[in-house]
Order: C-alpha cells, then structure tokens, then sequence
C-alpha cells in the first residue's frame, strides 16, 4: 500500500533507520485533529516491508476512532519496529527508536504493543518524554490489560441492559476465549457479577491458573466447542477475526463483546450477525480502557481517574447500541460514526485562532 497513491488519510509517516543497533521503525500519524497521535509500538518479524507499512497505517488508523470514541484528547498514531523481538531488541535499539519519537516533538506518543512490554518503555523513556505505558516504580500506568478488561466489562453490562433489561450478567453464561493478560481479568469480574464462565485457552498454563484460581469455570476444549456451548454471551480475548463465516453461523450466544482487536473478519459479519439476531458490541470501543489508562499517564497517573474514564464505556456502549437502532445501522457502523463526528467537530475547534 501506498500512502500517497491509496490515500489513506495520514498525515505522517515517518520511516526510522539506525544501522548500528539494526533499528527500522515506522511511526504512522493518522489524525491529530484531537491532540497528539497516541498509539503502541508493534516489535513484529513482518514477512515484507509492505507488511508492515500496511499494519501501522491500519492500527493508526484504528488508534484514531479509538481514542476519538474513548473521548480523549488525542489522536491517532501507532509504530511498528520491523524484526524479530527476542532476537533483535536490545537498548541501544530501543534508545534509537526512543529519539525518533523525540523528534516529533509530542506529535506522537508511545505505548506498548504486541512485542513490546513496560521495561521496554522505561528503556525509550531514557531518550524521549512521549511514552506511555512505563512501569509504576517509573511513574506509568503498568499493566493496561487492567482497565482493558474493566472496559470490556462495562461495555458488556451495557450491551446485557439493551438486550435483556438489565445489566447484570447474574445468572448468565458467559464464553470466554483466551485467558491471557485481559481474559484473566474477565473472568474476575464475571465471577464477581454472579455469571456463569466457559472458558478456552490452548495455553496449558492458563487452563491451570483458571482451574486452580476458579475452579467453577467450565474449561472446554478449543474455540468450537465453546462457541457451540450454550452461551449467552462470547467474550473473544485471543486474536482478531474471532468473528468470521464460519463462526458467526454457530454462535450460541446472542451478545458477542470481547477485548480481542479486529473481531469482524471482513466488514459483510456485521451483517451476518444482525441477520442471527447477535447483538455486537464494537471491539475499538469497548476494549479502550487500556489506552485509557495509559493515557492517564500524560498527566501523571492516577488509577482512580482512569478508572472512572474506563466505566464510561458502559455509557458509550448503551449510547451506540441505541444509535445503531435508531438509525437502523450496525452498532460498528453507529460507533464509527460518532469517532468521525467527534473528529470533525472537536477538531475544527482549532481553526479559531488562539493569539
Ligand atoms: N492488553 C491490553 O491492554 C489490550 C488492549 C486492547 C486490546 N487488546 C486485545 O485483546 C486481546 C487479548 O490481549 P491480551 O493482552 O490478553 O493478550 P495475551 O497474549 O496476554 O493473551 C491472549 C491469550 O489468548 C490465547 N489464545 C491464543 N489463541 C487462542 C484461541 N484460538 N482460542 C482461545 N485462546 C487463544 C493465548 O494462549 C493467550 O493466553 C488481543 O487481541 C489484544 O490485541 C488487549
């Protein structure tokens, strides 16, 4: 993909090389119609450098109507850091890639993502005010996957109250795949709330930890047999495109709400899904507690504040959920929406000049 000859609608996209440490970096800006771009950086062995230009433009993107829809004063933004993250990570490499940040000046802000931890934006931190996500000993948010999973939750009461009346998931049953970092979470608040959990993970570690810690979760075998057990709601936490052709057709459960990214494999599930009667919470919205919380971190971070921030997802899911039927439209196309509408009219504030 070009970002000139696909126009994408970025507004910058930065290419970074250190050929000492070996860093090659793309910092992708979308939008900063609403603040500065706010966005993890991805350490992935991407096949081809049109790969990874294709990833960052799309997850910066993504980052752009999240942060809109989460109603934080920030933009769009997202980096990838193209090799290998246990073989190819080292200081010198992340100090690099720290500087580059720095060069933008705060048009763009880190964070973690997939290869990359806390410790390692504690090390980019040595070169660069802009990042997010650092260590509490350090002054950041920690562990995001804790208000990810609270957010999910929220949004998950939400979509429970538009389709039953109540919010509560007492006496619901509750699939969840994929009990990593968030999905651990998860099923702490289910638990708590008085829900029934069905859970799946191929990762014998995390079957332990949930048989040893909540033993009255029903362990299933694999993705199918949980999806095809009697659900009331799926809660995909493991990868994208939970949502696809041959899944939504066998789907027990009538309220799909997870914290995966990028569940719909392809923008016809949507409809799919309404045609069997599923009711489905948009993944960018209801999964924003994380980059809420590491948000937070620009001001100095303070846990209550964005916790508080992250239960507005219950608000947010319920309004969509109605916009969605108002205007007789998908809750992901009603959420879209909004972010855009929320770009256009907050960012056109700035156009009034400030002396
Ligand atoms: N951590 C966050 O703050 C955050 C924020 C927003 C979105 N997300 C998204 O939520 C999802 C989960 O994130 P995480 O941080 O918990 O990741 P994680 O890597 O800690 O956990 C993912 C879990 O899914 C399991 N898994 C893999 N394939 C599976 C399958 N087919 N069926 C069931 N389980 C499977 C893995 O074994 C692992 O235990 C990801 O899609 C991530 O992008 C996470």
């Amino acid at each position: 993909m070009g970002v000139f000859t696909a126009d994408t609608g970025h507004e910058q996209v930065v290419f970074c090389q250190d050929k000492q440490s070996g860093l090659k970096a793309v910092i992708a800006i979308y939008s900063t119609a609403l603040g500065p771009g706010l966005g993890g950086t991805r350490f992935y062995p991407y096949a081809t450098e049109e790969e990874a230009l294709h990833d960052v433009l799309e997850l910066s993107r993504g980052m752009a109507y999240k942060n809109a829809l989460a109603g934080l004063d920030l933009g769009g933004g997202k980096a990838i850091i193209w090799g290998d993250p246990v073989r190819d990570k080292s200081e010198a490499l992340l100090r690099a890639y720290g500087r580059f940040v720095e060069s933008l000046n705060g048009r763009y802000y880190t964070a973690c993502d997939v290869g990359t931890y806390v410790q390692d934006m504690d090390v980019i931190a040595k070169e660069t005010r802009f990042v997010t996500g650092r260590s509490v000993e350090n002054g950041g948010a920690g562990d995001s996957s804790i208000l990810t999973a609270w957010g999910v939750f929220q949004g998950m009461r939400a979509a429970a109250e538009h389709r039953w009346g109540t919010p509560s998931l007492a006496g619901r049953t509750v699939g969840v795949a994929g009990l990593g970092k968030v999905g651990k979470y998860l099923v702490r608040h289910l638990i708590e709330d008085g829900a029934s959990v069905v859970a799946t993970d191929p990762y014998e570690p995390a079957l332990e930890w949930v048989r040893a810690t909540y033993p009255q979760v029903e362990v299933v075998a694999d993705t199918l047999a949980l999806i095809t057990a009697p659900l009331d709601v799926y809660a995909p936490c493991a990868l994208g495109g939970a949502l696809n052709d041959d899944t939504v057709p066998v789907l027990t459960a009538k309220v799909v709400v997870g914290a995966a990214n990028n569940q719909l494999a392809h923008p016809g599930i949507e409809k799919l899904l309404s045609d069997n009667g599923v009711l489905y919470a948009p993944d960018y919205l209801v999964n924003s507690g994380g980059v809420i919380q590491v948000a937070d971190e620009i001001q100095g971070f303070n846990f209550e504040r964005a916790k508080a921030r992250a239960t507005r997802i219950y608000d947010t899911t319920k309004q969509i959920l109605a916009l969605a039927d108002t205007e007789s439209i998908s809750p992901a196309a009603a959420a879209d929406h909004l972010a855009e509408r929320r770009m256009a009219d907050c960012g056109r504030l700035r156009t009034i000049l400030l002396p």
